[in-house]
Formats: structure tokens, C-alpha cells, sequence
């Protein structure tokens, strides 16, 4: 018996990184998932991957997390497909980095779109089939929700995240009396084009990786391991949690080598 045997998942971003990750994890743990992504052309390549490995996922079309009809019918198809939603792993996301007074209110709405109006939306159409399976959420938030950093100057960026990790709790708390677990994953430098793009630049010191513990980046994977623990049964006990998965990079002060 798989892990996840049978659970139909939906994942956002499933176009690379941590979300092409977690559709080919929660797959190899017997999960249904549909995916989805801005990036439909990737997102088919990622469904792609997953066949080739025998794995279950269907991709029904271009998804933004940021548009209600959009994640509506993103469930819907979810629904009609495999009749049900047992899990939601909200996923996808963006990052803008800037120092105070470089970031505007743009980047502000930017940011709490793409990390909050993706759970926000998300969670509400798929509740009443969350409701009916006893099934959980698994929000994707970041350290930035936790800590402030001395390498990666984004003032908004943790607004977005901090607040994601409040929502997280709170849906906890109303899922309770309905048998639906709700907990939180903040990754921490791991090795993504996106993160090579803004946090893991060439410009944002990628050479202090040493402080993380184990010496290295993480891996998509690494967050996504701790993601099937906490969407499974094994997991039963865990919900308004966040957790962490930034190999010790959080946890240390500056100077720390592995
Ligand atoms: N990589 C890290 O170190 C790190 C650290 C902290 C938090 N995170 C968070 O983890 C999540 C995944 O990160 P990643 O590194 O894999 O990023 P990534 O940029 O490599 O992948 C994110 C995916 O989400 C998709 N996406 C973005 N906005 C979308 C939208 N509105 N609708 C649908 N799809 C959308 C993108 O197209 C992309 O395929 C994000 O929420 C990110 O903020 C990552």
C-alpha cells in the first residue's frame, strides 16, 4: 500500500519545479493528481514525465491561481474526472524581490496574489469536496514568513507569507469540526528556476549556502518528501503546522559552515 493510494490531489504550478516535484512524488505514492500552471506547454511536459513513470495526472488546461473561473473549473474537472478532491497542495507562486522604498504598491498586490489569492481561491472551491472526503490542505508558504534575511533585501515578500502561514492556521481551525487537516511547508533555498532567477541569483549571494546544515541547496524533491508525509495518513495528528525545509539554513546564525 502506497502512501497516498487512491487520493485524488490537486497541485498548482506543476510546470517545473517544486510543483513538477510534487506531481511526480505524490504520483509514485498512488495519488490521482490534476495540475496545472500559467505555463500549460511545461505542465504538459511535467504530465508527460508523470506517465512515463506510470503514474496517474491529468493537466486539463492553462491554470491561474490568481483567477476564481479559472480554479473553479480547475476542480470542477478535478470532480468530473475522479469524483472527489482529497488533497490540496497550493503550490504554485511567485517572487519579486527589492529593498524598502525600491517596492511598490504594484509589487505589493503582485505578491499577495500570487502567494495568497492561490490559497485564498484555491481552498474555498475545493472545501465542500475536502469537507466530503476528510481530506487536507497543504499550503507552500517560505521562510520569508518567518525570518527576515540579511542576503535577499524583499520587504513584501514576507508580508505575502507571514500572512500566508496566518490563513493556514486559521483554515486549520475552521476544518477541525470537519475531519480537514490544514498545515503549512516553507521552503528555504531550493534549487528551482524560479529561485535561480530572484532568491539564488548571482546578485543575492548565492555563495553563503554553506550555513545551510547539510552544505548544500535543496532539492524540489526535499520539499515535496515532507509534503506526502503531511497529506498522508500518517499524519493524522498534524494540522495548523508549518514546518520548515530549508536544511538548517534558518536555524543558524551567519558564519556557520556545514
Ligand atoms: N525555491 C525556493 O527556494 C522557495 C523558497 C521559498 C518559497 N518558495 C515557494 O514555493 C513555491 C514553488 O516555488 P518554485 O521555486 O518551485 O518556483 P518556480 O518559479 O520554479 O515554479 C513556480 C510555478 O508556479 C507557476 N505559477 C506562478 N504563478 C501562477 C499562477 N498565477 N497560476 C498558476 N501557476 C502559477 C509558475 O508558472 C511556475 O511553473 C512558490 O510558491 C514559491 O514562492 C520557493
Amino acid at each position: 500500500m502506497k502512501r497516498l493510494d487512491g487520493k485524488v490531489a490537486l497541485i498548482s504550478g506543476t510546470a517545473r519545479g517544486q510543483g513538477r516535484a510534487a506531481a511526480l512524488r505524490f504520483t509514485a505514492e498512488g495519488a490521482l493528481v490534476v495540475g496545472g500552471d500559467l505555463m500549460h506547454e511545461e505542465a504538459l511536459r511535467t504530465q508527460r514525465l508523470v506517465a512515463r513513470e506510470g503514474g496517474t495526472i491529468l493537466t486539463p488546461g492553462p491554470l491561474d491561481v490568481t483567477d476564481e473561473d479559472s480554479v473553479r473549473s480547475w476542480t470542477e474537472d478535478a470532480v468530473d474526472a475522479f469524483g472527489g478532491v482529497d488533497v490540496v497542495c497550493a503550490n504554485a507562486g511567485a517572487v519579486r524581490l527589492g529593498a524598502i522604498g525600491s517596492q511598490s504598491s504594484v509589487d505589493l498586490g503582485f505578491l499577495v496574489r500570487a502567494e495568497l489569492d492561490s490559497v485564498w481561491l484555491t481552498v474555498p472551491a475545493a472545501w465542500p469536496h475536502l469537507v466530503r472526503s476528510r481530506g487536507c490542505v497543504l499550503t507552500i508558504g517560505s521562510t520569508a514568513g518567518l525570518n527576515a534575511s540579511l542576503t535577499n533585501p524583499r520587504t513584501a515578500h514576507p508580508a505575502a507569507n507571514g500572512a500566508l502561514i496566518a490563513v493556514t492556521r486559521q483554515l486549520a481551525a475552521e476544518g477541525a469540526p470537519h475531519g480537514v487537516r490544514v498545515n503549512c511547508v516553507n521552503p528555504g533555498r531550493i534549487d528551482t528556476d524560479g529561485s535561480r532567477a530572484t532568491l539564488l541569483a548571482d546578485d543575492q549571494m548565492r555563495g553563503v549556502v554553506r550555513h545551510a546544515l547539510p552544505g548544500r541547496l535543496g532539492a524540489p524533491v526535499d520539499v515535496m518528501d515532507a509534503a506526502v508525509f503531511l497529506t498522508s495518513d500518517e499524519a493524522a495528528h498534524i494540522t495548523g503546522a508549518h514546518h520548515v525545509v530549508d536544511g538548517g539554513w534558518s536555524a543558524v546564525l551567519p558564519g556557520a559552515t556545514a
